[in-house]
């Protein structure tokens, strides 16, 4: 049962795990599961995660201090970055070895820490790169121009319909350079949504992102869940994942070091020590202003 304060509080998923709560524990359906997968750079192990499953149709908040090896992890399950060792599977099928391009079509995204935005396109053209099933890809298709006319027309179509959603349609000429930082986050959000993808990873969609616009931001979130699919998201501002994430991994220095219900999580003696350890600049509690957000009882 939820226990929200207010109305406005987003309807949150429970019972996602088996078994006791640990690092690594099993959840009733996973939609991704990574096994010893682990990054080296020289010396540096950078991701180092014995065990991790990532519930389905839930959101999940990936925190921890800079450096933890997030962003690393990121780009090995989605084929930007290539594992020292490991195994890891999306739906039930290996990643190894899978493109990041093939990655995508089998229906996991990701978008970047820094956005990955080309400045000269226009922000229609950046959405049509989006798109997987764009026309002349296979052959098949541009042997019959009336197939891909209409292949045309529907992305032109579903491009439309994205960048009204998030009240990008008015910018549609625009050259992504000329958007804000949080009007170019959306529309990496929104191009992602291109591909129909099950499982969209976020790394901290939020950072950068000016107040106006991390309500509406935290709404598409919320609606992706909605509308049936995973998210997993990087963010550093406790408040917001509070609000809107059904569970919460923390990594440290490469490993998953707890992971739980978001407000259970923040009281684990483990994740006070991975940030007090290392990021003595991140108050778990601090009220950052940026979104308004319902009082929460006071944690210990
Ligand atoms: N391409 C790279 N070459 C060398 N070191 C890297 C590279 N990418 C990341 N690192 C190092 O790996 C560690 C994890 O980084 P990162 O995954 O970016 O952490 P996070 O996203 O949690 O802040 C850091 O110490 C970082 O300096
Ligand atoms: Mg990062």
């Amino acid at each position: 049962m939820s226990s929200n304060p207010t109305s406005s509080s987003p309807v949150k998923s429970t019972g996602l795990h088996t078994g006791a709560i640990k690092p690594g524990v099993a959840k009733k359906d996973p939609i991704l599961i990574a096994d010893h997968v682990k990054r080296q750079f020289g010396g540096l192990v950078a991701v180092d995660v014995e065990h991790v499953e990532i519930p389905r149709n839930a959101i999940t908040a990936l925190i921890g201090p800079n450096g933890a090896g997030k962003t690393t992890f990121f780009n090995l399950l989605t084929g930007f970055d290539t594992p020292n060792e490991g195994t890891w599977s999306f739906n039930g099928k290996s990643l190894a070895k899978v493109s990041a391009f093939k990655v995508a079509r089998m229906g996991l995204i990701r978008t970047f820490q820094l956005t990955k935005a080309l400045g000269l396109l226009t922000v229609m053209d950046n959405m049509k790169l989006g798109s997987t099933s764009q026309p002349g890809e296979r052959l098949g298709a541009s042997l019959f121009p009336f197939v891909w006319k209409k292949k045309d027309r529907e992305i032109d179509d579903k491009a439309m319909d994205l960048l009204k959603r998030f009240k990008l349609d008015a910018k549609k000429d625009d050259f992504a350079a000329s958007l804000s930082g949080g009007q170019r986050k959306l529309l990496e959000m929104a191009r992602a949504l291109m591909t129909d993808p099950e499982l969209v990873m976020l790394d901290e969609p939020m950072a950068g992102v000016n107040p106006a616009l991390t309500e509406s931001l935290l709404e598409h979130i919320l609606g992706l869940k909605k509308a049936g699919m995973t998210v997993l998201f990087v963010e550093h501002d406790m408040h917001m994942v509070r609000h809107i994430a059904d569970w919460v991994i923390v990594m440290a220095e490469g490993r998953v070091v707890a992971e739980g219900d978001p407000h259970e999580v923040m009281k684990n003696p483990a994740v006070i020590d991975a940030y007090l350890g290392s990021h003595q600049d991140t108050d778990l509690g601090a009220v950052t202003g940026r979104i308004t957000l319902p009082k929460l009882p006071k944690e210990k």
